[in-house]
């Protein structure tokens, strides 16, 4: 009797620490989805004056832009990604990416010329992967006459940064299998590794999807220095 009363508020007491500390996540989710810039702390992440770019960065809620550069943002995806949509199991669909990247919790950063001209931009968003807070990449995307300058790493540890500086365990995004470039630059470049919900390590779908998630922890989320209480979520099975 006294060990199943024990066993049973043991239970309870592990079950109020585990809805504590998704509160935790929640709380540190939304505290960085209501700051105004999360740049305003690092002035020199700014800007981009190297190899001969010089542009001006900045990091807005999707609310905060004019349609005309989410409009620009959706035609430079398109123009890069459509035909490796058309290669995967998920096809390209118009509607939905236009809605996803209109979605109200979109931030995007945002890379400019002298004259205000957009060339280069990153869709993410803070949000909750198996009751852990991460910073999730939806898109990085690069006009082709910017590339190779280093721009798209800089954004990246700019991800990185803002992940680090709001208490998000890691940066994590998705990426096709068959766009080479971007496979090699985030997994050999950028050093991401192959996410544990990803389908090739969960080993639901494995060989077959066409898709890794990846993911770079950041200081909050160094292994061992958290307890993981969702279980394992599986990648492309939820
Ligand atoms: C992928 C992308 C974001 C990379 O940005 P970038 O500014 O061109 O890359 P960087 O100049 O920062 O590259 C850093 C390093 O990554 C690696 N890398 C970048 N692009 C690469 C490519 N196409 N092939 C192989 N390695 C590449 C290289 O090691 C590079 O260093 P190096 O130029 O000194 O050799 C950009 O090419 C792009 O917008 N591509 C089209 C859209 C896309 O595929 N987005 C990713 C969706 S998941």
């Amino acid at each position: 009797m006294g060990r199943k009363s024990n066993r049973a508020k043991e239970k309870k007491q592990r079950r109020l620490e585990e809805r504590a500390a998704m509160d935790a996540v929640c709380a540190r989710v939304e505290a960085a989805n209501k700051l105004e810039d999360p740049l305003t702390a690092f002035p020199v992440f700014k800007k981009y004056d190297r190899n001969g770019l010089n542009l001006q960065i900045e990091c807005k809620r999707v609310s905060a832009l004019a349609p005309s550069a989410v409009e620009w943002a959706y035609q430079l995806t398109r123009a890069n990604m459509q035909s490796l949509y058309e290669q995967s199991e998920w096809g390209w669909k118009e509607r939905e990416k236009k809605e996803e990247m209109k979605d109200e919790r979109a931030w995007y950063l945002l890379a400019r010329d002298a004259d205000s001209t957009p060339l280069a931009f990153s869709h993410f968003r803070f949000d909750v992967e198996c009751s852990e807070e991460v910073l999730y990449c939806y898109e990085v995307q690069l006009e082709s006459r910017v590339r190779r300058k280093g721009l798209g790493k800089f954004l990246i540890q700019i991800l990185q940064l803002i992940a680090n500086s709001t208490q998000m365990r890691k940066v994590m995004l998705t990426v096709f299998k068959h766009n080479h470039g971007a496979y090699q630059f985030f997994r050999e470049a950028l050093q991401f590794e192959i996410d544990e919900t990803s389908p090739s390590m969960s080993g639901c779908c494995g060989d077959d999807c066409s898709y890794e998630i990846l993911s770079r922890r950041t200081k909050y989320g160094e292994v061992g220095g958290h307890s993981h209480s969702g279980g394992h979520c599986g990648g492309c099975c939820h």
